[in-house]
Order: structure tokens, then sequence, then C-alpha cells
């Protein structure tokens, strides 16, 4: 079978600086696959480039099949492809239950079967649905951007950091939802500093150094290489 997504040979420059250098990967259906990396190592731009708000200079982006290279990043959330960015970015002036609508005008047909289904995924969203975003908890806005990248109903759900600036317990439930979205067959690209826990939901992993993919396997092998374990499980 074809690969939901396949990344061939991607690079990327910010004018002088090559951010991406020459990084390929692909995803199956139904997976979970991660990215990790140190800061700096070119996990949001590879991201960025996917959905297209970054172009790069060589290279492709095929998505079921379909290049993507001059796709507007707005169709490329009708074609299903959904990415919830770094730092969330949901909108502060806007309730918990009209950012979630937000999230389903790339496609026709009503919301509310939708919107149902993430508050089942997501309690705390439903309790607070006419709560102003801004005034929600770091936690609790990252469950509403990845609700919202829900209601365009993608087929494949990229998420940059989702465990970023969390508490602990807060981290372990954004996971368990992650392990949720999988058992139900969403298929996932989940871009983590966090590696252990990133490692231990995905079905496989590439690692990230400046740039370049140094190491691939499964989830398992990776989280057992003594090389990944000294420089990112610490030791
Ligand atoms: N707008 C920009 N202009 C110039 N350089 C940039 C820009 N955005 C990113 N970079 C550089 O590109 C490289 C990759 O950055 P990127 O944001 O993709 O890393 P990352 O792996 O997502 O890191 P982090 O884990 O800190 O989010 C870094 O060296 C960064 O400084
Ligand atoms: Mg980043």
């Amino acid at each position: 079978m074809e690969p939901i997504l396949k990344v061939e040979n991607l690079n990327v420059y910010y004018g002088s600086i090559h951010a991406v250098k020459g990084i390929s990967f692909e995803v199956n259906q139904g997976e979970i696959v991660t990215l990790i990396g140190a800061n700096g190592a070119g996990k949001s731009t590879t991201l960025n480039t996917i959905t297209g708000l970054l172009h790069s200079r060589t290279g492709s982006v095929t998505f079921l099949g379909e290049t993507l290279g001059k796709v507007p990043p707005h169709k490329v959330v009708s074609k299903g492809l959904a990415l919830v960015p770094e730092g969330r970015r949901v909108f502060l002036q806007m309730t918990v239950e009209e950012n979630l609508e937000m999230g389903a005008f790339t496609r026709s047909g009503t919301a509310a079967e939708d919107m149902e289904q993430v508050y089942t995924l997501f309690p705390r969203l439903k309790e607070r649905r006419r709560q102003i975003a801004g005034t929600l908890s770091g936690g609790e806005q990252q469950m509403l951007a990845m609700g919202r990248a829900l209601m365009s109903r993608p087929k494949l759900l990229m998420l940059d950091e989702p465990s970023m600036g969390l508490a602990p317990i807060l981290v372990e439930q954004i996971f368990d939802i992650i392990r949720d979205l999988h058992q139900a067959g969403t298929t996932i690209l989940l871009v983590e500093q966090n590696a252990q826990a990133a490692l231990s939901v995905a079905d496989r992993g590439y690692v990230l150094e400046t740039g370049r993919i140094v190491t691939s396997g499964t989830g398992k092998e990776l989280l057992t290489s003594p090389a990944i374990k000294k420089a990112y499980l610490g030791g």
C-alpha cells in the first residue's frame, strides 16, 4: 500500500540558513510516526513545509498520492491534512465552541456531531464550552487546539510538540488521548522533544539532528537503543 504521506529529499532554507537538509520519510495509514530532535533540529520547519506554510527549495511532499508543492495551506487542510502548531495558537478572543466551529470551516456539512465527538474525547472542553479561549490553562488550550484540528476530519493529524510547557500529569493526559486517537484509526505525525513519551506511543520514529535524519526505527527499537538513550532519554 502507498504511504499516506511521503516526504522525499526535502531541502528548506531561511535565506542562507539551510534548516532542513535532504529529509525523507513516510507515514502509512493508521500509524503514529514521530520525529524527535533537540531545539533547532528542523522539526517545525518540516511540518510547516508539509502544510505549505513554507516552501522547500528542492524535494517533494506527496499526500494521498498528490504532490502538494504549490497547494496553499487552506487547501491542504481541506484535503485532510491538519496541523496543530507549536504553541497551540487558538483564537484567544473566541469561546471554546467558536474555536471548534472554526475547525470545521474547510468542509461542508454540520459540525454538531463532530463537536460531540471532540467533547467525548475532551470532557474538560465541554464544561468550558462558553469560556473565552484566552482564559484557558495551557493544557486546556492544547486540548482545544487538538479538538479544533479534529473538527476538520483529518486523514493525517500532525502535532507539533503537544507536551510543550505542560505539567507531567497533563503530558500524560495528552499522550493518553493520542493513544485513543490512534486506536480509533487516526494517522498521526507527532513532533516532540519529549522523546521518551513520543517513542512510547509511536509505531516508528525518526531522529533529527541539525536538519538531517540520523536514525530511524520502530518506537521500541529507538527506545532501547543505547545511542538514543544516551542522547535523548537521559542516559
Ligand atoms: N524564520 C526563521 N528565520 C531564520 N531561521 C529560522 C527561522 N525559523 C527557524 N529558523 C532556524 O531553522 C532551524 C530549525 O528550526 P525549527 O523551528 O524547525 O526547529 P525545531 O526542531 O522545531 O526546534 P524546537 O524544538 O525548538 O521547536 C533553527 O536553526 C532555527 O534557528
Ligand atoms: Mg519547533
